[in-house]
């Protein structure tokens, strides 16, 4: 069998829209994507040397339709999704419209197994374990408010919380009379020992719950969850691990964080279909979660009570399994490795100047893709607006009161010479200073 129609059978296209009643007629942009799996795979260099191969992620960029008139440095917000992802969710949604109530719930949604099973396999967990959310606002909530807490309980977070996570808490607070606790941590943060003490640090008799990012958005940052997780679980306090930027962004597996609550969206960095989340929860803690929205007694311990929001779309969900082929032909190593290098690429250039300073470490293990940078004398928003209107070059200001700066996050499709570019007009706002207007 060649390497493509192996490609092919892996995907499942043929076969999946064969048994869907459509003849299979892949688009352009499809048969483009599945023509990078023999290159992927081929390739004999380490993590390291493949991430400095323009060739293959030459190929790779192939896979998606981006508009190269703009330079998107903003992949973390929200990612595209390959053509070949977008092509399956659409091609989901076509079949689901010729008779919903059939075609969507008899025979779609059985299909969401297979994507759990594989979801789960890929990062080390039991199927059983994993739920499909619409992103990670919706998991995380699903935790924040699924735990029971009683007035004066405590929950414990940072002041680098994602806002709407924070805003969750502090509404459990004018309703019910919790109370939310945020520690600093340094910015960034090098010391394993010292951040988990700070955590510890702040743990009193009434501590409840600790939600922990595992990568900050607003630096990159990357928290030693298991280290946290381990220090918590022996004062009896479990921890909402907020993932949303970490799962298929760096390397590593759900099994080895050995936490109870996980939460992720796949829009970000699997580049899923928008819309489309994770949850994960330790089997011996299922029981003990309320599901968002109320499912029956006998669900109790069923992981997929969490799924029970009233009708929604299936094809996105279904379309997460070819999101995963593309990360799994990707290889994880490959793309933490790859991701790590666009960022010292543009960084180590910038940092040259001594205005310029990272809020983001570049030591290995405490960042991957993201990095926030601060560029003194001149004013975050500023900097933002003249990349954009100028030279149409797409970041995010981030405006904490504890830093500031532009949150790059370039991507797998991302070219040398597109980076090239942003370091050049951020090296001219250095020698020039902004235009005004
Ligand atoms: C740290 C963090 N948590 C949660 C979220 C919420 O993700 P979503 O908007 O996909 O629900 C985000 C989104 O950027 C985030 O950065």
């Amino acid at each position: 069998m060649t390497d493509r129609r192996r490609f092919l059978r892996a995907v499942g296209l043929p076969a999946l829209a064969a048994s869907a009643g459509v003849p299979f007629q892949p688009s352009l942009l499809a048969a483009r994507a599945l023509d990078l799996a023999p290159t992927l795979r081929s390739h004999p260099g380490s993590p390291a040397d493949v991430a400095r191969d323009e060739d293959f992620w030459g190929e790779v960029a192939q896979a998606f339709t981006v508009d190269r008139t703009l330079v998107n440095l903003n992949n973390g917000g929200v990612s595209p999704a390959p053509s070949f992802v977008q092509e399956a969710m659409k091609r989901h949604l076509d079949f689901s419209n010729e008779l919903p109530a059939y075609t969507m719930w008899q025979i779609q949604e059985p299909r969401r197994e297979g994507v759990r099973r594989r979801m789960a396999r890929e990062w080390g967990v039991d199927a059983e374990e994993i739920a499909f959310t619409r992103n990670a606002s919706e998991s995380l909530q699903i935790c924040q408010f699924g735990i029971d807490l009683e007035p004066g309980d405590e929950v414990l977070t940072t002041t680098q919380d994602y806002p709407r996570m924070i805003n969750t808490f502090r509404q459990r607070e004018r309703r019910e009379g919790i109370v939310l606790r945020q520690i600093r941590i340094p910015t960034p943060a090098e010391d394993v020992d010292e951040v988990v003490r700070l955590f510890e640090e702040a743990i009193t008799p009434r501590t409840r719950v600790i939600l922990a990012c595992h990568m900050i958005n607003l630096t990159g940052q990357i928290l030693p969850i298991r280290e946290i997780v381990a220090m918590a679980r022996r004062h009896n306090v479990p921890v909402i691990v907020d993932g949303a930027h970490a799962l298929a962004h760096f390397d590593f597996t759900l099994a080895e964080l050995d936490c109870d609550y996980y939460s992720t969206s796949l829009h970000k960095w699997l580049f899923a279909p928008i819309g489309t989340g994770l949850l994960y929860v330790r089997r011996d803690k299922i029981e003990g979660l309320w599901p968002l929205m109320a499912a029956a007694e006998t669900q109790d311990a069923d992981i997929r009570k969490f799924e029970e929001v009233g009708t929604h779309p299936a094809a996105n969900t279904l379309a997460v399994a070819e999101a995963l082929t593309f990360h799994q032909a990707l290889q994880a190593a490959r793309k933490d490795a790859r991701l790590v290098y666009l960022r010292n690429y543009w960084a180590e250039r910038l940092l040259q100047n001594p205005r310029v300073t990272l809020n983001t470490s570049l030591r290995p293990g405490f960042a991957c893709g993201i990095a926030n940078v601060h560029v003194e004398g001149v004013a975050t928003n500023d900097l933002q607006g003249h990349l954009w209107r100028t030279h149409k070059i797409y970041t995010t200001p981030i405006n904490h009161e504890e830093f500031n700066g532009l949150r790059i996050s370039p991507s797998v499709y991302t070219t040398l010479e597109e980076l090239d570019r942003f370091v050049e007009a951020v090296e001219e706002v250095l020698e020039k200073g902004l235009s005004p207007g």
